[in-house]
């Protein structure tokens, strides 16, 4: 199993590293444009394997494709993170171009890849890849949801006190300060509902506070997150690698499913060897769907500024 990474900044790391520790890869390609970028964060990750006891050969390329040939999975993390105060639909501009650039060369050299789009807007980058390469689309895939379902599933241990592990819950919609829907209605604590334990103001605040977990993050380090936007990667690579049909919200093409089509936005879908193996189209009540709808009208207003990039 072979699996590249494009961009070695701090997300494309924390996601090889991941992976790696999994040690369920045989390869892990990092590309970077930055003059021996890649190539460093590969040596000093490949000093790790004694130490983190992984077997996964971890490599790095100057923007050199062909190094990547024969993936079968490929993460694009390229482009320009957000600063503090930034919205992740501001960075449109400059990451557009390059996601079309990079998802070009990957194809060039693996014909059969499954795409898993990082890119900010993540959404609007996910539908400007599938516009670009035209593959079927259960190989394109958009990283937001489960990312945004871990940070729901924090809050919600944190305002409860209890381990995360205690929790199951998920957030659809867009990866957008506004656009998120956690879906707290669903959200159980070991099978029992969170509103059993918790107010409905203390979930308000749970929800308010998911919504802008990248945001804190981003004026906390100056710079978007990357420990659990690295790892929420490497679970939906693992599950495609391992063939795992694991249930994930993931920014997905649309065709009518949840009343919405010709946009790419968070719903549960199955992960398994050929990527999107299935739409989950759980039944939602009328306000979840409101709420999906409008965060699908802000996604498709991004979608629309692509027409001005003369990509
Ligand atoms: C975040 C970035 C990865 O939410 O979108 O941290």
């Amino acid at each position: 199993m072979k699996v590249t990474v494009v961009g070695a900044g701090a997300v494309g790391a924390s996601c090889a590293e991941y992976i790696a520790i999994k040690n369920f890869a045989s390869e892990v390609v990092l590309v970077d444009i930055k003059e021996s970028f890649a190539e460093g964060k590969a040596m000093d990750l490949m000093q790790t394997a004694s130490l983190n006891g992984f077997d996964t050969k971890i490599t790095g390329s100057t923007n050199d494709y062909s190094r990547t040939a024969g993936s079968n999975i490929a993460v694009i993390t390229s482009g320009i993170p957000r600063k503090p105060g930034m919205t992740r639909e501001e960075l449109i501009g400059i990451n557009a171009g390059i996601v079309k650039s990079v998802s070009e060369q990957l194809i060039k050299y693996s014909p059969d890849v499954i795409l898993i789009i990082v890119s900010n807007p993540m959404d609007t980058m996910t539908y400007l890849t599938h516009k670009v390469t035209g593959l079927p689309k259960n190989r394109i895939i958009g990283m937001g949801g489960a990312l945004d379902s871990a940070r729901f599933k924090y809050r919600l241990a944190e305002a409860m006190g209890c381990p995360a592990s205690d929790i199951d819950g998920m957030v659809i919609g867009g990866h957008s300060d506004t656009g998120m829907v956690p879906l707290t209605r669903l959200a159980t604590r070991n099978s029992v509902r969170v509103s059993e334990f918790l107010s409905t103001e203390r979930l308000q605040k749970v929800l308010e506070d998911t919504k802008v977990g990248g945001a804190t993050l981003t004026g906390m380090l100056g710079t978007s997150a990357w420990y659990a936007p690295g790892a929420a990667v490497s679970s939906l690579v693992q599950a495609i690698a391992c063939d795992q049909q694991k249930m994930f919200t993931c920014s997905v093409l649309l065709d009518r499913e949840f009343g919405l089509n010709d946009l790419c936005i968070g719903v549960p879908v199955i992960l398994g060897k050929n990527g999107i193996e299935k739409i989950v189209e759980i039944k939602l009540d009328e306000a979840e769907l409101n709420q999906l709808q409008v965060s699908a009208e802000g996604v498709k207003a991004t979608n629309t500024l692509l027409h001005d990039l003369n990509l």
